[in-house]
């Protein structure tokens, strides 16, 4: 055990139609290290609203098993989950603001997943890109079930700890969506539980990968991670595509839509040299090895801070796994009131109730 000390936020004080502070939510599926395509897409809106926001973070595993459910997937959650974690603190989420937890280890969210599940149709499910696109990156011939319930699941970790905001990236944005369309539908049908969760858009739309194909993803490998030595940067960016038009140094270029101006425009703190850059290389006055190694100096310089902060909570030992057990726990009890709430609002605890009742008048005094 570390010997530092966790300041938990004060719970909601009883269950009852939404939460006393504004709740965030957001997270990623364990399978594998953050990257700098995540750092854009939503990192820094994490760290950025995360204080403003009572702020639960997801370790979806669940999710994870809609596409990868071997054994070797699963006993890379611990790994990926405390890499991810790492990751999230060292880019500056503070532990003290930011309740981690595990998926599956929440179980009461499968019995929510499975009561939300009546409020929405296959249709609806299937008319959603983003999951066809997730079974074919997966290999996958049919569509599993768990796959088109993907979002309905996602609605069961929102509503489950009555989230008002959900900062994430474009690909998630219809699955927030399904979220509000469920919590409104639940709200009219039985009564008001649920505050209709914001969805909060990165600002960048999305990072190129840099073979520069249009998004950066572990799966297409070409993601620069956030725990690249400087020296691995460096061979990745050399490496970057770029216009492929420009066949010498002196050949004017194209800036717009280039995958190293859109990392120097994301990244490089000097903006003074990124202008400087993109006015030689519109003109054929700069080679493309300067404009990537300063590029890969940017990074470094950008990388180098998130690196000493993890290198910092990783030397001190059990705080992962301190973090990721009282977040959990923390939850747990959050999704159990909702539970309730939600059996309540349904009826459904009523029958049984009754039941229960008339075993005990029979019995008598
Ligand atoms: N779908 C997210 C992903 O792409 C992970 C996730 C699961 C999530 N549940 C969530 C994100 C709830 C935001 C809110 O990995």
């Amino acid at each position: 055990m570390s010997g530092h000390t966790l300041t938990i936020m004060p719970t909601a004080a009883k269950s009852g139609p939404g939460p006393v502070a504004p709740r965030m939510l957001t997270g990623d599926r364990p399978t594998g290290r953050l990257h700098l395509g995540h750092y854009v897409g939503s990192l820094a809106n994490r760290v950025r609203l995360h204080k403003r926001y009572e702020s639960f973070f997801i370790v979806a595993d669940l999710h994870m098993l809609t596409t990868k459910n071997s054994e070797q997937d699963i006993a890379a959650v611990r790994r990926n989950a405390t890499d991810m974690v790492l990751d999230s603190l060292a880019v500056g989420l503070d532990p003290a603001h930011s309740v981690f937890f595990l998926q599956s280890a929440v179980p009461e969210v499968a019995e929510i997943n499975l009561l939300l599940s009546s409020l929405v149709t296959v249709p609806r499910l299937e008319r959603i890109p983003s999951l066809k696109e997730m079974a074919r990156d997966a290999g996958k011939q049919e569509m599993p079930f768990a796959l088109l319930g993907y979002p309905v699941l996602q609605a069961a970790d929102i509503l489950a700890v009555k989230a008002t905001a959900v900062p994430v990236g474009r690909d998630n944005a219809a699955h927030v969506e399904v979220a509000r369309e469920i919590a409104r539908r639940f709200n009219r049908r039985y009564r008001p539980v649920f505050p209709v969760p914001a969805l909060i858009h990165g600002d960048v739309p999305s990072l190129p990968g840099t073979d520069g194909q249009a998004k950066m993803s572990k799966s297409l490998g070409n993601a620069i991670y956030l725990t690249d030595p400087p020296e691995e940067v460096r061979r990745k960016v050399m490496r970057m595509y770029t216009d492929p038009a420009r066949t010498g140094p002196g050949v004017p270029g194209t800036v717009e839509g280039n995958p190293v101006f859109a990392y120097h425009a994301a990244f490089n703190d000097r903006p003074a040299e990124v202008a400087d850059l993109a006015g030689r290389y519109r003109a054929g006055k700069v080679g493309d090895v300067e404009v990537k190694q300063k590029l890969a100096e940017a990074i470094n310089r950008f990388l180098a801070p998130i690196q000493e902060r993890r290198a910092a909570f990783e030397a001190d030992e059990g705080l992962v796994a301190e973090l990721i057990v009282t977040g959990t726990e923390r939850t747990r009890r959050e999704v159990q009131r909702t539970v309730a709430d939600i059996r309540d609002a349904m009826g459904l605890t009523a029958a049984f109730t009754e039941f229960q009742r008339q075993v005990r008048r029979a019995l008598g005094p």
